[in-house]
Parts: structure tokens; C-alpha cells; sequence
């Protein structure tokens, strides 16, 4: 596969950290220095399935893809207002699209593991062009009561049309099944059969750990991706990670002895939007023109469950 398209979608909402200071404890300074966070922007008036949509078309006009030329829509997504249908189906109607579709809920992961299934289904399958969107509203999971995870997070969607092509280079998935770090129940619905007491609630996050499995992880990803791809560290020209905390970007960044400038970064404007992050950061590079036809990229991506992936991709149309 190849992409050929890139989009994405912001609430118009910029919550500052002062603003978040004004009803937590908590402050610029100590955001900014722990996570690389000035400001995320949060869902107020507009819904997720709008960003989506707005995502999906300006992927598919950048990719010069009509609506009726898209065989296959993936959705990777955690929370939306919906517990079914899937928030495919939402979009998919909203777009008038006509192709089969399905969400997938690997964390922030998910646009890795959406690369690889967009790859073996256009082996398997005659498709021409997949939308793969990845929309994500974690505002809506988040404890605005607990500082040392709401400030983490923002809402947002990115998306890419891909298409037949030989760009994907190596891809590494790995599920740990390590829940405790990072969760959240949903309220269960009451029956007349079931005794148990079942509460919902808001997320539930465990920093340190989550940073600790987060290089861990990455790190040995990126080496087995790296081998795969039959490849040095100095021969990829953009790492595009997860945009979760600058710390963690660093410590990868020291890992693989590669010099800043290829590492771009935008968590400082959005903070962490789950899998939406580093299609929104390819979206803003490509539309930059910081991209060149033959760049070779590794992304790399860790979230709840705990998922891990990351992927070797060429860059280019041709
Ligand atoms: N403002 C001010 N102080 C804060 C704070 C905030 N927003 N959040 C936490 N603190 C405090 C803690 O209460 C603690 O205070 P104490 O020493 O009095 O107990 C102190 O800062 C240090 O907390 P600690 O948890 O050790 O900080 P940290 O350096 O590990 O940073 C995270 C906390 C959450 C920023 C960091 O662990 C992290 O980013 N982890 C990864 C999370 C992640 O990426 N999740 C999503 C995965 S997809």
C-alpha cells in the first residue's frame, strides 16, 4: 500500500494549562516541563462524527479520491457518543459512502494496527482505496477532578486514503494484556438477573507505569521494526511517534542516537488525541511540504491494553 492522502479535524475549543489551573491544582510551568503541553483542544458545540467527516474529506481531497472510488472505511476509535452503532457506520452515512465498514478500538495504537489490515486487505481483496480515519474524544473518559491525567489529553480526528502500492515497508503489533496501567469501565445497564455490583466510572491512569512500559515498548519495537525493514536508525528521515509526552519522544530519540530534527513534534498545540496523534502530525507535514517523495518513515505508538505497534513507510505518491 501507499498513501496518497492526508487530513484532519480540530475543535475549535483551545483549552490553555492556565486555564486548567484555574479550577486544579496545577500549573503552566509544571505541565509544560513534565509533558511538552501548552494547550489541547476539546469538544464543546461540535461532535466527534463532525471531525471525523471533516477529517475523511480532506484526506480524500488531498488524495484526489471521489466519495464512490473509497472500497473500505476503518475507524479507529475508543469513545464516541455511541456505544453502538460502531462510529463507522455514523460517519460512513454521513459521508453518503457506499463501501463496507468497521471501528477498531486498539487504543491509541490503533492507526498501526489500522495500516497493517488496510495493507492485507488490499492484498486480499480487489480494493482501489481505503479511508482510514481515526477519531477520538478522550475529554469525554478523562477525571476532570485528577490533574496528573486531564491534562494529558485532547480531542481530535486525522485520516489517510491509502492505495495500492509497495510503500509499507515492516510493520511490529504487539498486545501485552497489561490492564491496570490504564482503563475505564462503562456503567452497566441494570437486569433483573445479574447481582453483581458493576460501576462505571472515568479513567484510570497510572503514570509512571504507563511511561515506563511506553519507552520499554517503543524502544523494542523500533529495533525489531528497524530489523524487519532490513534498516539502520540512520537511515529513517522523520520518526513520527505518538504524541503522548515529550519525555517519552526524548527518551526514544536517545534510544536510536538520532539528531532532533527528526523528530517533529506538535503536542505542545494538541497534547495527546489517542491514535488520532500521528495522523494529524503526518497531515501537517505533508501539507507543509516538509515530506519528500522517497523519505522513509517509522511511526511508532503505544496505548491502553497495553497495545504496541510501529510501522516502516515509505513516503510518496509514486
Ligand atoms: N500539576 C501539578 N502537579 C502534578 C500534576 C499536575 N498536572 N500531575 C501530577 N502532579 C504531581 C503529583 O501529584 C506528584 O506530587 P507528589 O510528589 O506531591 O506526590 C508529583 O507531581 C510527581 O508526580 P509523578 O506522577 O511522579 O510525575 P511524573 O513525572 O511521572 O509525570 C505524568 C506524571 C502523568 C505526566 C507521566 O507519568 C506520564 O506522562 N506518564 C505517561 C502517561 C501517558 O502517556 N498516558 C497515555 C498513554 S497512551
Amino acid at each position: 500500500m501507499k498513501i496518497i492522502g492526508t487530513g484532519s479535524a480540530h475543535p475549535a475549543l483551545s483549552v490553555t494549562n492556565d486555564m486548567i489551573a484555574q479550577f486544579l491544582d496545577t500549573s503552566d510551568e509544571w505541565i509544560v516541563s513534565r509533558t511538552g503541553i501548552k494547550e489541547r483542544r476539546l469538544i464543546t458545540d461540535e461532535t466527534l462524527e463532525d471531525l471525523a467527516v471533516e477529517a475523511a474529506k480532506n484526506a480524500m481531497e488531498n488524495a484526489g479520491v471521489k466519495l464512490d472510488e473509497i472500497d473500505f472505511l476503518i475507524v479507529s476509535n475508543v469513545v464516541n457518543e455511541y456505544d453502538t452503532p460502531s462510529l463507522s457506520c455514523v460517519i460512513h452515512g454521513m459521508l453518503g459512502l457506499e463501501c463496507p465498514s468497521f471501528d477498531i478500538n486498539c487504543a491509541c495504537t490503533g492507526f498501526m494496527y489500522a495500516l497493517d489490515i488496510a495493507e492485507s486487505f488490499l492484498k486480499t481483496h480487489d480494493y482501489r482505496n481505503i479511508l482510514i480515519v481515526c477519531a477520538e474524544e478522550p475529554g469525554r473518559m478523562v477525571d476532570w477532578k485528577d490533574r496528573s491525567q486531564c491534562v494529558l489529553f485532547g480531542d481530535g480526528a486525522g485520516a489517510v486514503v491509502v492505495t495500492q502500492g509497495d510503500n509499507l515497508k515492516a510493520v511490529q503489533l504487539r498486545t501485552h494484556s497489561k490492564v491496570d496501567p490504564l482503563w475505564q469501565k462503562r456503567l452497566m445497564q441494570p437486569t433483573p438477573f445479574v447481582t453483581k455490583e458493576e460501576k462505571g466510572g472515568p479513567l484510570v491512569m497510572n503514570g509512571q507505569d504507563v511511561f515506563k512500559l511506553a519507552v520499554s515498548s517503543s524502544t523494542d519495537d523500533i529495533d525489531i521494526v528497524l530489523r524487519r525493514a532490513g534498516m539502520t536508525p540512520d537511515q529513517i528521515d522523520y520518526y513520527v511517534l505518538h504524541q503522548a509526552n515529550i519525555r517519552i519522544i526524548e527518551m526514544i530519540r536517545r534510544f536510536v542516537r538520532q539528531p532532533q530534527s527528526k523528530f517533529p513534534v506538535n503536542i505542545e498545540k494538541y497534547g495527546n488525541t489517542s491514535s488520532a496523534t500521528i495522523p494529524i502530525l503526518l497531515d501537517e507535514l505533508n501539507r507543509s511540504n516538509r515530506l519528500k517523495e522517497g523519505d522513509m518513515i517509522l511511526m511508532s505508538a503505544f496505548g491502553a491494553g497495553f497495545t504496541t505497534g510501529a510501522v516502516v513507510l515509505r513516503w510518496g505518491k509514486n
